[in-house]
């Protein structure tokens, strides 16, 4: 099996003995206490679930600066983004003491993890506008992403963690959520050896699942790993549960049985397209994929990044051997009216724009507020019900 990013084994922070979770409990009740933000809240359940595999804690500023500027840690680990635990309010925490770090997003705010602070440095506006620059690419304030990021905390708290749960996405997504050891688990029962991870954030239409198939078909897969995205979204986007219950629908109408894996992780949208892809692309790797689909602006927002800016930037700024997956560069898909089937528009340079069944996204939904069916072509009839179900309830 492809091996983790980093390292031979897969190193989860989460605290698997129950004695040890238990004691590391009772020891941050003594703690001092930090309500940490969601991003951070977020950070710990994918470090703690093995997705951010070799880290072992929060990234200090000279990580995160070469992070941004150079995609690797300060010593040398490759990684696309910033893994930050930043807070206004330092005090109480102190340079080599334990901290209790306490979940914003579950009610009571309980302990998600346990950090020991290596550092507390201020992030000035230079270097949070030097991070933006590059992780971004672009300063803009309405940039979901940038808006975020830049109301994040003054301080950055580094350090190792250990981590006592996986926030609410265990619970809220009992069926869906699965931490990195657990999918490599399951790809290995399974005996499958080359699987196709699919990122979204949205249901799946029938381009995703046509993307999904030939994916699979052109890199001669034994299964689909769809993995979607539970953490916060901007507004507007479709909330996990939704897309949730219209993927399993999609999936077990039209997808041979015994060839896909649903699946969810627990972390926010950053909408930071490109870097997001590499992101994507470590963290699959890390679960056991060999492959990443790639489409047309993955991970993006607005106009802010090209149409394929996310596969451009692992030929142009991720020096080769970095990772061992391998990226499926889809080209933009749509049903075909001439061929009556969906096709990438790369394989049928016959076509015209007017060839294509093509909805923009705001189309979709004001279709589906008004009660109006989907075209078939667009979107399978049960997903459509499921979505339909939402907008006309939202
Ligand atoms: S994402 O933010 O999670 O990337 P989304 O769920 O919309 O958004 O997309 C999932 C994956 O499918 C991404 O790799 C994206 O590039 C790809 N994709 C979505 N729609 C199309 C399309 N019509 N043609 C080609 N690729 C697409």
């Amino acid at each position: 099996m492809i091996k983790p990013h980093g390292s031979d084994q897969l190193n989860p922070l989460f605290v698997a003995d129950d004695a040890a979770r238990a004691a590391l409990q009772t020891e941050a009740e003594s703690l001092p206490q930090v309500v940490v933000n969601s991003a951070a809240a977020a950070n710990a359940v994918m470090l703690g679930a093995g997705y951010f595999n070799p880290l072992t804690g929060y990234m200090n500023l000279a990580d995160a600066l070469s992070v941004a500027e150079n995609l690797t840690t300060a010593n040398g680990v490759f990684f696309p983004v910033p893994v930050l635990n930043r807070v206004d309010n330092v005090e109480g925490i102190e340079v080599g003491a334990r901290i209790a770090l306490r979940d914003p997003n579950v009610e009571g705010n309980p302990v998600i993890a346990v950090q020991t602070v290596a550092a507390i440095e201020e992030l000035t506006d230079a270097d949070q506008e030097k991070i933006i620059a590059k992780v971004f690419r672009t300063d803009d304030a309405d940039h979901p992403g940038v808006s975020t990021f830049r109301g994040l905390g003054k301080y950055i708290v580094s350090g190792d963690i250990e981590v006592l749960n996986y926030s609410y996405f265990e619970t809220e997504f009992a069926e869906t959520f699965r931490t990195a050891t657990q999918i490599r688990n399951e790809i290995a029962e399974r005996g499958w050896e080359t699987v196709v991870a699919f990122q979204t954030r949205n249901p799946m239409h029938r381009a995703h699942e046509e993307l999904c198939k030939m994916a699979k078909e052109a890199v001669n897969a034994d299964g689909i790993l769809i993995h979607m995205l539970l953490g916060k979204l901007k507004p507007g986007d479709i909330p996990a549960d939704v897309r949730d219950e219209a993927i399993r629908e999609l999936v077990q109408h039209h997808f041979p049985e015994n060839t896909v894996m649903i699946t969810g992780y627990g972390f926010d949208m950053l909408y930071a397209g490109p870097r997001e892809a590499v992101l994507h692309a470590l963290f699959r790797q890390n679960c056991g994929c060999t492959h990443l689909i790639v489409g047309r602006d993955h991970a993006g927002v607005g106009d802010y990044y090209g149409a394929f800016e996310a596969q451009e930037i692992f030929h142009e700024e991720v020096p080769a051997g970095s990772l061992d997956i391998e990226i499926f560069e889809a080209d933009h898909t749509a049903f075909s009216k001439k061929l009556g089937r969906v096709v990438m528009m790369r394989d049928v340079p016959d076509h015209g724009k007017e060839d294509f069944v093509l909805l923009s996204g705001t189309k979709v939904r004001a279709m589906l507020a008004a009660g109006e069916d989907l075209p078939e072509e667009f979107s399978r009839p049960e997903v459509a019900k499921i979505l339909m179900r939402h907008y006309q309830t939202a």
